[in-house]
């Protein structure tokens, strides 16, 4: 993705820029976690990616590469033909992404089918396959199930399923586990992990949850009101984080102490201030406002991405000034 713009139409006039010239890349079965609070544009991101932006949403510069092809100026049959295929996309809500009157199995042998699979036995034959790889045992149930049948995290294993049918280069999961408790969070994270190392597919990983992320993603992407933040190799972004922002988040995170007198509560530190308004256009860093780390030229002055270590950039003036 090369410098991405995207802007949604407001009732009334104007525009939100949801995006503003992102820029990102994701090597063959790598996994990019991306980070960010609500509203930061996690969904826009995934939604542009395989143009499925709703009426009002328009990609406004910028082009995103798939093996080449540039999925931006691409035609209808293209796009059909990138979609599963090539990238695919697990939804964050896995009991609205399914349709409650068809049998899953019936669900993933559709997306074969859009693809040209046209024997339903071998179709049939393909989606047992495919649930080996997301399940343990019990294919023939799951195979046979309504989506209510199902827990919210076989079901999130059933979306995933569909995404990986057509052995796509690229899944991107919108926050897949955000409705499932930590175990279950735990077991599809993993899941993910040995998908990539088994199939080598990439994961583009969206989440608020910087906890999930040690042991799982390769690098993070901290996106703050539709800019890239932070980027680099997970290790250093979470311990050892360079944008001010990006480490006013993780201080956020909560942390259970304990005092030697007894159970004693900490407060919740949290990014004083709010993300600023989309629909007006930054002279400056967008975090200024909120930064306790200012400097007098942070109002006028937008911060290019500059490197702070091997694979690591950071969008603040202290570093590209
Ligand atoms: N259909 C839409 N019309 C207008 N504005 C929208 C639309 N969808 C999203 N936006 C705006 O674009 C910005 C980014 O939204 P987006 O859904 O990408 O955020 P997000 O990071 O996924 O947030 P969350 O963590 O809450 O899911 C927000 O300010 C949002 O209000
Ligand atoms: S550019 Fe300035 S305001 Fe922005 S994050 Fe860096 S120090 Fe803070
Ligand atoms: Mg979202």
């Amino acid at each position: 993705m090369r410098d991405l713009c995207v802007a949604y139409g407001r009732r009334g006039g104007g525009v939100w820029r949801a995006l503003s010239g992102v820029s990102l890349g994701v090597d063959a079965g790598e996994i990019l976690a991306v980070l960010g609070e609500s509203g930061s544009g996690k969904s826009t991101l995934a939604a542009a990616l395989l143009r499925l932006l709703p009426a009002n949403g328009r990609i406004t510069g910028g082009e995103i590469l798939l093996e080449g092809a540039d999925v931006v100026r691409m035609d209808a049959v293209g796009l059909r033909r990138v979609r599963g295929s090539g990238v695919s996309i697990v939804f964050q809500e896995p009991s609205l992404a399914l349709h409650p009157t068809i049998r899953v199995g019936e669900q993933i042998g559709e997306v074969l089918r859009a693809h040209g699979m046209r024997s339903k036995r071998e179709r049939g034959e393909r989606v047992r396959e495919i649930l080996a790889k997301v399940f343990t045992g019990d294919v023939e149930r799951i195979f046979s199930s309504y989506p209510h049948e199902l827990s919210g995290g076989q079901q999130q294993r059933v979306l995933i399923a569909q995404a990986i049918a057509c052995e796509p280069a690229l899944v991107v999961a919108d926050e897949p586990t955000a409705s499932l408790d930590s175990t279950t969070q735990r077991e599809i994270l993993a899941l993910f992990r040995s998908l990539r190392d088994a199939l080598g597919i990439a994961f583009i990983f969206i989440t608020h949850n910087p906890a999930l992320l040690a042991g799982f993603a390769d690098r993070v992407l901290v996106l703050y009101a539709g800019k890239v933040a932070e980027v680099g190799p997970t290790r250093e972004v979470l311990f050892s984080p360079r944008h001010p922002y990006t480490q006013a988040l993780l201080k956020c995170v909560p942390q259970v102490e304990y005092a030697s007198a007894g159970r004693r509560k900490l407060p919740l530190p949290v990014v004083a201030g709010a993300p600023p308004s989309l629909a007006v256009l930054s002279q400056g860093c967008v975090f200024e406002p909120r930064c306790e780390e200012r400097m007098e030229m942070c109002p006028a002055r937008e911060p290019a991405a500059a490197m702070v270590g091997a694979d690591h950039e950071v969008s603040c003036l202290k570093f590209s000034a």
